[in-house]
This record gives C-alpha cells, structure tokens and sequence, in this order.
C-alpha cells in the first residue's frame, strides 16, 4: 500500500511517502525552529499558523521527489497525539480531506509508537524488542511486543530528557533547541570534571528524572562569578551529559533484565546523542545484547515513522472514521 504520511505534533511540519510500511520513497521536513528559536521554546499558536502554511507545500515536495501524483497514493497516516492540539490539528484536518476527497482509508497514530517502530523502515528488528523512547516530549522504556502491543515499562517523574537538556542549554546562553550543541561541546569536555547527581540510579525501578540534573546545573552556575566559557563550558556540557547518559543506560540494562530481552531500540531526538550512542553500544558488546539506533532523519519528527504502524493497520481494517479528533495528551 502507498502511504501518504503527515506529522505537525510540535515544530516540524512533515510529511513523507512510504510503500507497504517498509521503503521510505521521501520524507520532507520543514522546521520552525528558526521561529521559535527567539522565544526560547514552542510557542503553540505560532506553530499552528506555520503548519498552515508549509503543510501543503512538503506534500508537494514528498509526491514530487517520490514521483508521484496524488491520485496514486492508497492510504494517508496521521499524527493523532500526543502534542499541541493547535498543531495536531493541521495533519489531522489535511489528512482526513484528502482520504475524504480521494475515498482512500486514513488512520490517526500515536506519535511515540512513530518513533518507537521507525527503525524498521531501515532495518527490520524482530520483536520483542525494549525501546527507549527520549525526545523533547518524552523519557519512556516500553516493551514492544509487535505493532500496536506495547507495554509501560518506565517513564521519566519530571522533565523529558530532550527538555532537560534543551534547559540546560538555555540557561547556558546556547540556544534553543539547544540539545545537539550541548552534545558538541560535551565531546570536548572532560565528563568527571564537575559531577552531577544522577536521581533515580539506584532505586529499584524503570523510571527516570531529569529536573533534578538541571537544577543542580543552575545552582552551579550561580555559584559561580562571571560567565561560563571556554574549557569551563565544555567540562560542565560533559559532566551534564554523563549524568543523564549514565541513568538512561543503566535503566535501559535494567529494562532488558527485568524483560529478559537482547534487542533495545534507541528513538527520539536525544537518540542522536553521540555520548548515548557510545555508551549503550559500550554496554552492549560488553552485556552481550544489540542495540539499534535509526539514522538522524528517522529519530528526530518526521513523517514516514508513521508508516509501520499505520499500513499494519489499513491492513487489518483499521481506518479512522472522519470524526476522530486530536488528542493533546494520549498515553501509549
Ligand atoms: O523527537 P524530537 O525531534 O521531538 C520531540 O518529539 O520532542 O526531539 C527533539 C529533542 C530536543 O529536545 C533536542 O534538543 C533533542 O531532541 N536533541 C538532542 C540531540 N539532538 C536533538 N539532545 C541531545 N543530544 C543531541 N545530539
Ligand atoms: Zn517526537
């Protein structure tokens, strides 16, 4: 089946064209972050407004680099939630009209189980399979027993881990979303220079907290005289860095054990972290277990992750009917 798949839960209005829930044939992205950026964070009616405009043009640009018209396109994929329902709103409106327009099935999909199931669009992982959900919006270990089964595990208490490090980066003066340069410059720091707590390490359980790890690096930074800069900045990204890659990976082993599991699948935007990829593939060759990252494109929002789940989906039957609305807030 052709999917036509379309994501506006945040800051990224994207949409892509994926065949039988497996070849990604495109997958556009257009970010505001250039937008938001100045504010300091999302701000919601914004993103509304500029999912409006740029909507139609990355479906112009995802059948145009698939070589494809719109009328060759069997079944289209939403973002259902979680998210901005303003933002939601625009997939799910432009989604609904052109399966009603072109009498084609559609289906609303959970955003997390997106990202959860992306990696098999680029490499097929059998399940079970632990996944480690982090992104700005989300700290969560699920286990995934296969489209549509998927079990809580574990979750963060506070602050996801891409805020927190987005946080720490604001309060740096870095920029927003900031947590890409936060991991630039903890490559060249030294991690153990300036130690942070790491909350929850040893308590016997799945769950994570991230506030914790941010405001002890706020009360550090008032601490000090002046402003942080140079080798100083670079120690204190790496010592922040440490702290959060330590209690996502020591959960993540504890996950596999508790589940008796060897594959773990590493999603969402914070999955591009280099100081994480090290370290759970460290922990891998020396724990016997695989570990599975999908490429950039596919942990950051995009559209085609829907695709897995969305064509098992249409498969089984399962269309949406057209009065289904958003959901701001949807547990998995
Ligand atoms: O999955 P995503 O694109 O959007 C959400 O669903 O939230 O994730 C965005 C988050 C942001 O918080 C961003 O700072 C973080 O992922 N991020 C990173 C890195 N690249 C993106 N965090 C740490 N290290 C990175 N390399
Ligand atoms: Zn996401």
């Amino acid at each position: 089946m052709l999917l036509l798949c379309l994501e506006s839960s945040c800051d990224e209005t994207a949409a892509a064209v994926v065949r039988d829930g497996r070849e990604v044939l495109s997958n556009v992205i257009a970010s505001q972050v250039d937008v938001h950026a100045r504010y300091g964070g999302v701000v919601p009616e914004l993103a509304s407004r500029k999912h409006l405009e740029a909507m139609p043009v990355v479906i112009e640009d995802a059948l145009e680099r698939a070589g494809l018209s719109i009328e060759a396109i069997e079944g289209v994929a939403v973002t259902r939630g979680p998210g901005l329902v303003g933002a939601l709103l625009v997939a799910l409106a432009t989604g609904k009209a052109i399966a009603f327009a072109r009498g084609i099935p559609w289906v609303g999909v959970h955003h997390i189980e997106g990202h959860a199931l992306a990696i098999q669009l680029e490499q097929p992982v059998e399940y079970p399979f632990v996944s480690l959900i982090v992104s700005g919006g989300h700290t969560h270990l699920y286990l995934v027993e296969g489209v549509g089964r998927y079990r809580i595990l574990g979750r963060t208490l506070d602050d996801a881990s891409g805020e927190a490090y987005d946080k720490v980066a604001k309060l740096l003066g870095l920029g927003y979303p900031g947590g890409a340069i936060v991991d630039r410059l903890a490559a060249e720091g030294d991690p153990e220079a300036i130690v942070f707590p790491r909350p929850l390490l040893h308590q016997d359980n799945l769950d994570f907290s991230f506030s914790g790890i941010k405001t002890a690096v706020l009360n550090y930074v008032k601490r000090q005289e002046g402003e942080i800069g140079g080798q100083h900045l670079k120690d204190l990204a790496a010592g922040f860095q440490r702290a959060a890659v330590e209690v996502l990976t020591a959960k993540s082993l504890r996950a596999l054990e508790r589940t008796g599991l060897r594959r773990l699948v590493v999603a969402g935007g914070v999955a591009c972290n280099r100081g994480l990829r090290q370290s759970l593939q460290k922990a891998a060759q020396a724990g016997g277990f695989e570990v599975y990252f999908p490429s950039p494109l596919l942990c950051t929002d995009n559209a085609a992750m829907l695709a897995v789940a969305a064509d098992a989906y249409l498969e089984r039957g399962g269309c949406s009917s057209l009065d289904l609305n958003a959901l701001a807030g949807w547990p998995l």
